[in-house]
């Protein structure tokens, strides 16, 4: 067992708002494992910040007429907001270029890159790279188009890193047709000189590596890193030719006017985010040794799909390369959700998504339809194994049929009637038969499997546990009839409402991960105090007084997402 856990979720690239399929990727899922683990007395920080550097901020100033800086501090403030909405709450939101965080991370980065320079890791090579002739750039490896050169695949639209459809690295200059995505321009092959790391050096100690995980890391995500290694790992470069970034930190002509490839700082942006936390907790940066040099700590990156060649390979071997940190203990991958607004599953995008269509997290947020049922129906279609599609009348289906009429109605019965006829107080249980103790064995052993299953990175079948809880709950309710043993064994009534209460309390910790709102609800009803929320149920003492019940999940109206 590990001491304690070090969890990351994907820096987001600060030129965008959030939707639904960035929250469903990586935050939330990450988020429900910290608080998890919180809950189970573990020792976690949960890191993240925006990732502000390198080519797609770039453009994304050039096209709005503003700075880079501009761009990448508005889009952080609004990305951190909508988190915030969300009630994912990191103990860091860093920002790789941010006022406060980029002096360290630039520090940490470069230093990184010159141990790997020391180390010999890199080739330095005279290249030939695509050129666009109208902007006069070097063009960065995502603003080439062109149709992917593997021949089982050749799809139209890959970009000059990877192909979104076959998901396998792409070399530019191997693109067929390849045109800028800044002009439209066609591309020109020109020479210019970088620092390529040799991933081919790591294919073996990744290899022993990834093998170690087997039985424990989503197939998926071993299978397609081990796929790369058997087809080798070609050098890749981690230098460009841009403006916007950290500089080159070598003292060699070439280096000039030459920036980091984002790639290289910004899983630096973990470390250097854990940096700036222990600074401010502990008033030494150097703190963040604890979490990434002892063994005893356990590192969980929870990333999208399309960040797992970054984060089992080249990140990997960067750690072995540096030779100061441990390696991850575990990246769990998510696959993309897409949206379904009436006809086929498509991507979310920019350019043709309704910018205020509620897929937006912003826009969600504004509606006023608060966290918990987005943060249940995103875990509820997890991309866990397969993309999945967010449909705005699936969404509004289960928030009635499953929070409202499932859980929140067991919750509102149970409490309702404790309130009205048995004083606001937890009942007597006196009287409770092997039907009432085995209803709240179950609520134990859900405890344990919905445990297990997160602790397994099994979001969706966790949250699964939790409502087959809450509907045999309202089983339990429905065949113990309270409503008529008031009138004739009130004895009976009571221990009936006791384990209703007692359940209610194991539905409050088993929500506590996934809606933490309607937990905080459930443990206020229940009667307990406002402390951390600990995984474990212990039993309520009769004549407790119990809190005030609340709804806790809103009716949708079938438009409302409209
Ligand atoms: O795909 C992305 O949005 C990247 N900005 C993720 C970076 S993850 C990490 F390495 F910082
Ligand atoms: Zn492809």
């Amino acid at each position: 067992m590990p001491k304690r856990y070090l969890v990351t979720a994907g820096l987001p690239y600060s030129n965008g708002r959030l939707h639904v399929g960035h929250i469903a990727g990586a935050y939330l899922p990450a988020d429900t494992y910290v608080r998890y683990l919180r809950a189970r007395g573990e020792e976690v920080r949960y890191i993240c910040g925006s990732d502000d550097n390198g080519v797609a901020i770039e453009i994304s100033a050039m096209k709005a007429g503003a700075t880079p800086q501009e761009i990448s501090t508005r889009f952080h403030q609004l990305q951190k907001a909508a988190f915030a909405g969300l009630r994912i709450e990191f103990d860091v939101y860093g920002g790789t270029h941010q006022p406060g965080f980029q002096e360290l991370h630039e520090r940490i980065s470069q230093e990184f890159f010159r141990r790997i320079h020391e180390k010999g890791y890199f080739t330095k090579r005279r290249t030939k790279q695509l050129y666009d002739p109208q902007a006069n750039r070097f063009l960065p490896d995502r603003y080439v188009r062109g149709t992917c050169h593997y021949a089982s695949c050749g799809a139209p639209g890959a970009t000059g890193d990877q192909c979104d459809q076959c998901g396998q690295m792409i070399d530019p200059l191997l693109l067929v047709n390849p045109v800028s995505a800044i002009t439209g321009a066609a591309a020109e092959v020109r020479e210019t000189t970088h620092w390529h790391l040799r991933l081919n050096d790591f294919e073996q100690p990744l290899r022993a590596w990834l093998e170690q995980k087997q039985g424990q890391w989503r197939p998926n995500v071993l299978n397609f890193a081990l796929g790369q290694i058997k087809q080798g790992l070609p050098e890749r470069s981690m230098t460009r030719d841009i403006a916007w970034g950290i500089p080159v930190p070598l003292d060699d002509p070439d280096a000039k006017g030459k920036v980091l490839f984002v790639w290289f700082d910004a899983p630096i942006g973990y470390i250097s985010f854990t940096a700036k936390l222990c600074a401010a907790q502990e008033n030494d940066w150097r703190g963040y040794e604890k979490w990434w040099c002892d063994p005893d700590t356990a590192i969980v990156h929870f990333i999208g799909e399309d960040n797992t060649v970054f984060h089992t390979l080249i990140w990997p071997a960067m750690l072995m390369a540096d030779e100061r940190h441990q390696l991850p203990s575990a990246v769990v991958a998510n696959n993309f959700v897409n949206i379904r607004l009436g006809g086929d599953a498509e991507k979310v995008s920019k350019s043709q998504t309704a910018e205020d269509s509620p897929v937006w997290i912003e826009e969600y947020l504004n509606k006023g339809f608060g966290p918990d049922a987005l943060r249940y129906y995103l875990t509820a279609i997890a991309p866990e194994t397969a993309r999945t599609a967010f449909d705005p009348q699936d969404f509004v289906q289960r928030n009635n049929g499953e929070l409202v009429a499932a859980l929140g109605n067991f919750v509102n019965r149970s409490l309702t009637f404790a309130q009205r006829y048995c004083d606001g107080k937890v009942p007597d249980v006196a009287a409770q038969t092997d039907v009432d103790r085995a209803h709240l064995a179950r609520g134990e052993e859900t405890l344990a499997k919905v445990g297990a299953l997160i602790e397994g990175h099994r979001f969706r079948a966790a949250l699964e546990e939790l409502m087959g809880y809450a509907r045999a709950c309202n089983e339990y309710f429905s065949a113990r009839e309270p409503w008529r043993t008031r009138k004739d064994d009130s004895a009976d009534c009571a221990a009936t409402i006791a384990t209703c209460v007692q359940a209610v309390h194991y539905l409050a910790v088993l929500s506590w991960p996934f809606m933490p709102g309607a937990a905080r609800k459930m443990l206020q009803m229940v009667g307990v105090a406002d402390a951390p929320v600990q995984w474990e149920v212990p039993a309520l003492e009769s004549g407790r007084p119990l809190g005030e019940p609340e709804i806790l999940f809103q009716k949708l109206e079938a438009d409302c997402m409209d």
